[in-house]
């Protein structure tokens, strides 16, 4: 089987850390393997790097701890025949997305993970020094992905509940109308792990010109259980200029295979459609359509995720910690200091957690992982952050 080169396998680590936030891993894995070299144990006995990723704990980047269904797993498995081919049937994946959402598979664009449409959507919308309007924090890369390209980001700051501040997005992109490209709604939020009300998004398209499109990145729509939410797909529906992002990352855990796709009316994805280049790979087109139809694996995943999230936030707060209420996989809790020294005290312990969210420095993000991984993130917590420091 082919092997990564040293330089190559630096590049591609650094290309996926720089996208979340993984970089800089010490002393623990990924700083190693991307020197290259194996690390040692204690007593000299030399680790290659793939068991030393391993055996991490993974909390830093709201991935799925169980990894893909049998059924996908089983698709892909089937699909390997193509990987040496460009033009391969690619198992019907768009019709089933359009099938899904009972949209027309026109009104679907495919990308390499659900960040390739965020990509897409700044170059088609946000050429040279228009503006991109959003809250802070929330997820950065389309910020970055803006002003790599010479366009602008506007943020606007969560409220004091760490919720959006619709009426504030609202009037800035009315202010700014006229140079406004985009604006983006992460629905549940990153990093906060919160939902953005139903009423505000209906607030927001009411209120802005019916001309600039709005992203709504649902990357964690599977994840919700909550009554004030609701998915922005009908607004795709009824001909608004919306595009709903969402990934097959997250819920259907296959991350690493890089699958999602935007819905919107035809003519927004015909603006998007030339800027993608196709990098999709044929094996994980299989798995998504497996995933698809895959509806109990998905309420299992959810099941799960919402027992293990809602007992370590109870472990958490029951030691006197902030913690905002959370519709996702991953969770925000205030450690009244800065996260950074926190997380490298993490690392060295195994267990990656999140990076520091300006400006909110002081809130440690913990994704959910299974059972095994919050008691030993716990365990670690109580070490690391003392009692009676909350
Ligand atoms: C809110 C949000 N959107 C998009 C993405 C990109 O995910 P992917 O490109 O794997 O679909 C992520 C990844 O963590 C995310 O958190």
């Amino acid at each position: 089987m082919y092997q990564m080169g040293g330089a190559t396998r630096r590049r591609f680590m650094s290309g996926l850390a720089a996208i979340f936030g993984i970089s800089k891993l010490t002393p623990f894995g990924l700083a190693v393997q991307a020197a290259g070299q194996a690390p040692a144990t204690p007593d000299g006995v030399q680790i290659d790097p793939q068991t030393e990723y391993d055996r991490l704990v993974k909390l830093s980047s709201n991935e799925n701890p169980y990894g893909p269904s049998e059924a996908v797993m089983k698709a892909m498995t089937g699909a390997w025949k193509y990987a040496s081919r460009y033009g391969y049937p690619d198992g019907g994946i768009t019709e089933a997305i359009a099938e899904h959402h009972k949209v027309p598979p026109d009104h679907v664009l495919l990308g390499a993970g659900s960040a390739e449409i965020l990509k897409a959507a700044d170059d088609a919308f946000l050429p040279d020094h228009r503006k991109v309007v959003g809250v802070e924090p929330t997820f950065e890369v389309v910020y970055r992905f803006a002003t790599n390209s010479k366009a602008q980001a506007v943020t606007v700051p969560l409220k004091e509940d760490y919720t959006v501040d619709m009426k504030e997005i609202i009037r800035v992109t009315r202010t700014n109308a006229r140079d406004v490209g985009l604006v983006y709604i992460c629905n549940p939020n990153n990093p906060t792990g919160n939902v953005v009300h139903k009423d505000d998004i209906k607030l927001l398209l009411d209120g802005i010109p019916e001309d600039i499109p709005v992203l709504v990145d649902e990357a964690y729509h599977h994840f919700v259980d909550n009554p004030d939410y609701e998915s922005s797909l009908k607004y795709v529906l009824e001909g608004r200029k919306v595009i709903v992002t969402r990934t097959f990352s997250k819920i259907a855990a296959v991350a690493g295979m890089r699958l999602g796709y935007g819905v919107a009316p035809r003519e927004v994805i015909d603006q998007m459609r030339p800027v993608i280049y196709g990098s999709i790979n044929a094996i994980v087109k299989y798995g998504g359509v497996a995933a698809l139809q895959d509806s109990s694996y998905e309420a299992r995943i959810k099941l799960l995720n919402r027992q293990v999230r809602d007992q370590t936030m109870a472990q958490l707060k029951s030691m006197g910690y902030e913690i905002i209420p959370s519709d996702a996989n991953f969770f925000m809790v205030n450690i009244k200091r800065d996260v950074m020294p926190v997380r490298q005290e993490f690392e060295k312990r195994g267990i990656l957690v999140g990076r520091r969210f300006p400006p909110m420095d002081t809130w440690l993000r913990v994704s959910v992982g299974s059972e095994d991984d919050m008691r030993r993130f716990v365990a670690a917590f109580k070490e690391i952050v003392p009692a009676g420091a909350a």
